[in-house]
């Protein structure tokens, strides 16, 4: 497998047998570093790690994945770079190339880090954009397998927004993987129907299903995995809160939908989560609205099942994964 030169956008441009080969070189990264077994095979070279957005895991996972590798690493945060107010993004892709031998993008539209690449010779990773997070699925991917042996026929259902980034990208990559995908929201959040449908193709090739659902009930019915993400996401405006809370609080996770699931499911989210009140806007809303959590309880987010803190662990080494095939030893 060789996936030298190459920039990774979104799961749609990678083909299932290129994911499951990420996911195995991550799992052998992620042995040698528990075994301290040095990996730097990369020393001399820089990565440039461009946020927009603020970020604790992905900025992180860059930052020690390019260290263990032997590589430096440039910071620009969302006020620290002329990108986009002074200079263009065609600009800034064909400086940063001169200097750096790949570069992350976390921003807005999923346009913004397809121009970055187009004009980029060295390869362009997606940290986050309103559209895709594909290496939190990756992340993701790797912990479900870790957790419950296997992938293909693990029925993974995505409680809450699933017309933005988290919802996307699970989809795609259930339908490219062969999971049994189910979308449980109101009419108003389901995904776009022109991605449910190049999805759908995605699925005849995998023996995926894909499942719009707006009954949490049925939807948990035997679930291998219940994910859930923020109700509002970075870059939406403070406005939308208020109608979120109100429409999104059916599909809260609770341990009473978790029961309806296998007993041996897991619980994921890509975190940040809001399960109690010990953050402003987790403590602001609960002064507004008298409520102690939002898309996941606080007994849900604690529980055995939940295996949030072995995927937010796992985003580094399955980004180092994307760093090593797409730079190449
Ligand atoms: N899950 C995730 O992308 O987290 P950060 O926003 O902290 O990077
Ligand atoms: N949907 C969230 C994901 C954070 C990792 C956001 O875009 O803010």
């Amino acid at each position: 497998m060789n996936l030298k030169g190459r920039d990774f956008l979104t799961l749609k441009d990678f083909t299932p047998e290129e994911i499951t080969y990420l996911l195995d070189l991550s799992a052998e990264l992620k042995d040698k570093k528990k075994k301290g077994i040095p990996h730097d095979m990369f020393r001399g070279k820089n990565i440039a790690l461009i946020f927009e957005k603020t970020s604790t895991r992905t900025r992180c996972s860059f930052e020690v994945a390019a260290h263990d590798l032997g590589m430096g690493s440039t910071y620009l945060d969302p006020t620290g770079s002329q990108i986009g107010k002074k200079e263009s993004i065609a600009d800034t892709a064909r400086v940063l190339a001169s200097m750096f031998e790949g570069i992350e993008y976390r921003g807005f539209g999923q346009e913004i880090v397809e121009e970055l690449a187009k004009y980029s010779k060295v390869p362009v990773w997606n940290g986050l954009t309103n559209e895709y997070h594909p290496t939190q699925m990756l992340a993701d991917m790797l912990t479900v397998r870790e957790q419950l042996g296997e992938l293909k026929g693990k029925k993974l259902v995505y409680m809450g927004d699933a017309r933005y980034n988290m919802g996307n990208s699970l989809m795609i990559v259930c339908a490219k993987l062969g999971l049994d995908f189910v979308a449980c929201t109101t009419k108003e959040y389901f995904p776009n129907a022109a991605l449910v449908a190049e999805c759908e193709e995605y699925a005849k090739a995998s023996g995926a299903t894909i499942t719009l659902e707006e009954d949490p009930q049925v939807a948990c019915k035997d679930a291998d995995v219940i994910y859930t993400d923020v109700w509002v996401s970075m870059g939406e405006p403070d406005e939308v809160w208020e109608k979120r809370i109100k429409e999104l609080s059916p599909y809260k996770v609770t341990s009473q939908l978790m029961s309806l699931a296998k007993p041996t499911a897991i619980f994921l989210h890509c975190l940040p989560a809001f399960h109690d009140l010990k953050t402003k806007i987790g403590k602001e809303m609960g002064e507004r609205f008298g409520i102690t959590d939002m898309e996941v309880t606080d007994e849900v987010f604690e529980s055995p099942q939940s295996k949030v803190f072995e995927e937010a662990e796992n985003r580094m080494h399955t980004i180092k994964a994307v760093i090593v095939a797409t730079l190449g030893e």
